[in-house]
């Protein structure tokens, strides 16, 4: 069983991989196994994240808010991730972070989750949005509710692979896609 965590920040060691770096050790407490990646606007680095993805149980996508949205750089990997990889996520799971100083967390958090519900994912929650607060790693490693908000998704995501895995369902009947655009 195991987790991919994605960095949407450009600061490869800044806010938003704190919490990340929580939620994996969390990960790791509970028996699955993570790799934090960072999102990259190259194509190649892309590929080899979605390949990667494809053989997980889920992901976490991380970002810092900037301009209370996600990041351009979150924002630009997540859709050229899912452009690979939309139809092949039913029912992995999916958790979206947001790291801000202030404000902007929610909005952040929302569009972030938007990838997830449109390609049958299992949204998994925590105790509060998932947010952390701060400007430095040490700043957000002070935030204790934010920090025990990544611990606990981290908890609530394990609980959910371990029981989808004993479960063995498999997935449910797909029916064929229609799709219709609204052209007049
Ligand atoms: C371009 C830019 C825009 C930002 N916009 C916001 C914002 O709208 N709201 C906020 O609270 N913080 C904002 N911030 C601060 C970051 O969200 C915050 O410092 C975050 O924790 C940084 O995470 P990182 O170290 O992973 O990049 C912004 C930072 C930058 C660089």
């Amino acid at each position: 069983m195991r987790i991919i965590l994605i960095n949407g920040s450009p600061r490869e060691a800044g806010c938003t991989y704190t919490a990340l770096s929580e939620i994996a050790e969390t990960l790791k407490a509970e028996g699955i196994e993570s790799e934090i990646i960072h999102a990259s606007f190259d194509k190649e680095a892309i590929n080899a994240a979605a390949a990667k993805i494809l053989e997980s149980d889920g992901i976490v996508i991380g970002s810092p808010v900037h301009y209370a949205a996600a990041s351009g750089l979150a924002t630009y990997f997540m859709d050229e991730l899912f452009n690979r990889v939309s139809g092949k996520m039913r029912l992995k799971v999916g958790a979206a972070v947001v790291s801000c100083r202030r404000g902007g967390a929610s909005a952040a958090f929302d569009q972030l989750n938007k990838y997830f519900t449109i390609s049958e994912m299992v949204v998994v929650g925590s105790s509060y949005w998932n947010q952390v607060h701060g400007n430095t790693p040490d700043e957000v490693r002070r935030d204790e509710e934010g920090m025990q908000t990544m611990r606990t998704l981290a908890r609530n995501i394990a609980y959910v692979v371990k029981s989808f895995n004993a479960a063995g369902l498999g997935l449910p009947v797909q029916e064929e896609r229609i799709k219709t655009n609204f052209i007049r």
